[in-house]
């Protein structure tokens, strides 16, 4: 027999540190390096994974995964608990359980919305080791077409664009030289339901002028920009102008004449009726009221002799 005492020792000796290499150094969980984008609405999953000895052992492992202190996921004694569970989390989470046995930990969360974003943290405790660590989670929409609005008046004409997204956006309106015309526009942020914001941005620009525009929404996260140009072109700035200031004028001229001639016709018919009538009496006045009873109701003669 080869088997001696001497071998026994070195090979606990051995298992020992090999144990104990697992425990200290090799028990490195890894999660995203960089913040995580999530598309609003869309799911994501949130990755981590963890170191698995020979020796792993589903039924003493735990995996829990935070929003801070919140409870987002957590499972043990082999399986998925949820009395703890975030409301706000609700059929909305699961992790591979296939996966878990190659150490991979990841969650998939669905229906990502504004208010998921924040630090989240995954923690395994397994019998070789335990670590949590942290990432942030981002939410972000990509901005829609936008939807362009023009108005004009006489002095000019505003160009007002709607988007709608996440996060806010940076919004900028250059001329054709590329110009800055942030002392000419208005921006607004609303925040609707969904927690996205709506933005909308004018620009107003004077009559007379041939003109370029360019408006600029950025949503950082996700890398998109959106551009639109615009090339305003006027008539000859006096004609619009003059035609501005005379349109008003002429209505009212209108307007006066109108009522000038009723007041004529007005004082024309009543000097007639009073040489037709010169003294109405009570009689005539009666019979006059029930003709223009019987003329408005359209009531037949009956109604006019009783
Ligand atoms: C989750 O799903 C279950 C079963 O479909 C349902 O009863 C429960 O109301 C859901 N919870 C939430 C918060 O939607
Ligand atoms: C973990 O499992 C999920 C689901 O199968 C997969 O998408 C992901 O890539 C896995 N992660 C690693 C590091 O293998
Ligand atoms: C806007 O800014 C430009 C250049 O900075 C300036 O020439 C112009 O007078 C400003 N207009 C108004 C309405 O303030
Ligand atoms: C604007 O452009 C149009 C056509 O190119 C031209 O007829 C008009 O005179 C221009 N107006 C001004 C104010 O430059």
């Amino acid at each position: 027999m080869n088997w001696t005492p001497r071998r026994a020792v070195l090979s606990f000796i051995f298992s020992l540190l090999e144990f104990c290499s697992l425990c200290n150094a090799e028990f490195v969980i890894r999660v995203p390096r960089a913040p995580l984008v999530a598309i609003h609405g869309h799911s994501t999953v949130l990755s981590c994974t963890f170191p698995v000895g020979g020796a792993f052992d589903l039924a003493s492992s735990i995996i829990t995964w935070q929003r801070h202190l919140e409870v987002v996921h957590s499972f043990y004694h082999g399986r998925d608990q949820l009395d703890l569970q975030s409301r706000r989390y609700a059929n909305r989470t699961s992790l591979y359980h296939s996966e878990l046995g190659r150490g991979n930990a990841s969650l998939w969360l669905d229906r990502t919305n504004p208010e998921d974003a924040g630090e989240y943290t995954c923690s395994i405790s397994t019998l070789i080791g335990s670590q949590k660590k942290s990432f942030p989670l981002k939410i972000a929409a990509f901005y829609t077409e936008p939807h362009l609005q023009v108005t004009t008046s006489p002095q000019g004409v505003e160009l007002k664009l709607t988007s709608r997204g996440y996060p806010t956006p940076k919004v900028r309106w250059l001329d054709g030289t590329g110009a800055e015309l942030s002392n000419k526009t208005q921006t607004a942020l609303l925040r609707d339901a969904q927690g996205l914001y709506e933005v909308s941005s004018s620009l107003t620009q004077e009559r007379g002028a041939n003109s370029t525009l360019i408006f600029i929404l950025q949503n950082r996260d996700l890398g998109q920009e959106i551009r639109r140009e615009f090339s305003l072109q006027s008539e000859a700035a006096g004609i619009s102008s003059h035609e501005s200031r005379s349109g008003p004028n002429a209505v009212l001229a209108v307007c006066l004449s109108a009522f000038l001639m009723l007041g004529i016709l007005g004082i024309m018919l009543f000097l007639w009726k009073r040489k037709c009538f010169p003294r109405p009496d009570p009689e005539a006045d009666r019979e006059e009221a029930s003709s223009e009873q019987k003329l408005v109701n359209g009531t037949p003669v009956h109604g006019w002799t009783s």
